[in-house]
């Protein structure tokens, strides 16, 4: 929304939460998502055409266009927990527009959620008598967390999905004018309803599922004394396969890949396609056996005795750029480091201690085999292992000889991210070990 008021500026964007604590952020200094440039762009817009409320209900009255973008976690209860979208917020949403709106609206779906879904926004609003006056149209966000800005700024795509009438191409072509203002024409691809609600969950599905392939080929890498990266290289130069998203790592995370395709696990089974919905739930086991691989090769290293060893963990968010922790290959290989009684130590540039903990602990509760560090030397110092989880880029370049004689020997280093020089360390004298690489530990 902050970079629609900043490329339109006759357009008034007012942004509404019934979470009080956020709108205070987004109204200070501090905002409560770190995303490289998007500081300046509240700055630029924040008090012209931006605006941050907690009165929902002012804001979907004086509105034309609302983006409805609340959460849809996966559903922890009842039929479909643990797999299916839970759509009370959505659902509540279209309720308080049905109740408060008056006028023509277009309602837009940014939230990725099921296919179908408009039809019961749709449905809710011809129950409560207002059919009529409103549009819903599917515009799923396609951004990348870490690239938030720059990605709006430069979408590979806009989609639109709306109805197939003259008032459904109307509110698609309104909707279409506003990204005009800064995205190529041939970049906005219109669609039908339930192809932009399906467009979303498949995209995920395809991106985590390349992961979730070439991390399957780093342990055989491993096994076989291949280099995971010559072969992403090797394979990528085909241009029918292409070179992105072809990088192992410890796993993958963030609150979108694995909810969406167990969301799409989920319509398969409702649509009675077991073999299709198997097939892509192996895309989140191949990810959860990665991380958890990870974390057993640490403890392998360490003569399968953790207990009361150190380990220090460089990098928590899901990725770099981010502050963003959720689903975080972090979590569960500290829990498992845990587990085997080692003393885990977390550094991390972006995200606070009080999140760490109650991220690997549960709210509120504490160990003392769990602390925070303030720099990644503090981390390691006296540690048995020092191990990459997120590639921050400070990674790249920190003074590993120091690192080096700050811990205990043989001191092990992972590179969960494949960002550094595993033959300098060599050199320096740790047992290195890298994801699909040729490894000492
Ligand atoms: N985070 C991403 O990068 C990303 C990218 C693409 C799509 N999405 C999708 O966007 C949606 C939101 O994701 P998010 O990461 O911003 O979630 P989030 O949980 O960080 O934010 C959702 C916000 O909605 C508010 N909310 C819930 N119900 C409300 C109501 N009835 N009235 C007013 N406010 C309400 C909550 O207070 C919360 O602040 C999800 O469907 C997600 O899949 C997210």
């Amino acid at each position: 929304m902050a970079v629609i008021a900043l490329k339109a500026p006759d357009i008034e964007v007012t942004v509404v939460d019934m979470n009080a604590a956020r709108i205070a952020e987004w109204n200070s200094d501090q905002l409560p998502v770190y995303e490289p440039g998007l500081d300046e762009v509240v700055r630029a817009t924040r008090g012209r055409n931006l605006r941050f409320t907690t009165d929902v209900e002012g804001g979907i009255r004086e509105a034309d266009i609302i983006f409805v973008a609340v959460n849809t976690p996966t559903k922890t209860y009842g039929i479909g927990a643990g797999r299916a979208a839970d759509l009370r917020y959505i659902e509540a949403v279209a309720r308080t527009i049905s109740r408060v709106a008056v006028g023509p609206k277009i309602i837009v779906e940014k939230s990725t959620i099921p296919v179908k879904t408009s039809e019961t926004i749709k449905d809710i609003f011809a129950a409560n008598g207002v059919g009529g006056n409103f549009q819903v149209l599917s515009n799923p966000e396609f951004l990348a967390e870490g690239t938030a800005v720059a990605d709006l700024f430069s979408p590979d795509r806009v989609l639109i999905g709306g109805e197939r009438t003259p008032e459904g191409e109307k509110a698609v072509e309104t909707l279409a004018s506003v990204y005009a203002r800064w995205v190529p024409r041939d970049r906005i691809i219109t669609t039908n309803l339930w192809s932009a609600e399906l467009s979303k969950l498949v995209a995920n599905a395809f991106l985590a599922q390349r992961i979730s392939s070439i991390n399957s080929i780093s342990a055989l890498c491993e096994a076989t004394g291949a280099d995971v990266d010559e072969v992403s290289r090797a394979i990528g130069r085909d241009s029918r396969v292409g070179p992105k998203f072809l990088k192992a790592s410890v796993g993958f995370g963030g609150s979108c890949f694995q909810k969406d395709i167990l969301n799409l696990v989920y319509l398969c089974e409702k649509f009675g396609l077991g073999d299709v919905a198997a097939y892509w739930e192996s895309v989140v086991k191949m990810n959860d056996w990665q991380k958890r691989r990870f974390a057993a090769q640490i403890i392998g290293s360490l003569y399968n005795t953790a207990a009361d060893k150190r380990v220090a963990i460089l990098g928590f968010a899901f990725k770099k750029d981010t502050n963003d922790t959720r689903e975080s290959a972090a979590i569960s290989i500290c829990r498992d480091l845990l587990a085997e009684q080692a003393h885990v130590v977390v550094y991390d540039p972006r995200v606070p201690a009080s999140l760490i903990h109650s991220d690997v602990l549960g709210a509120g509760k504490r160990d003392a085999r769990l602390t925070v560090a303030q720099t990644p030397y503090e981390a390691a110092e006296g540690a048995h292992v020092v191990a990459i989880v997120t590639e921050w880029d400070e990674f790249r370049s920190l003074d590993y000889a120091r690192i080096f004689a700050l811990m205990a020997k043989p001191a092990l280093f992972f590179d969960g991210r494949n960002i550094v020089d595993l033959a300098a360390l060599r050199r320096i004298g740790f047992r290195v070990h890298g994801i699909g690489k040729p490894n000492d530990a």
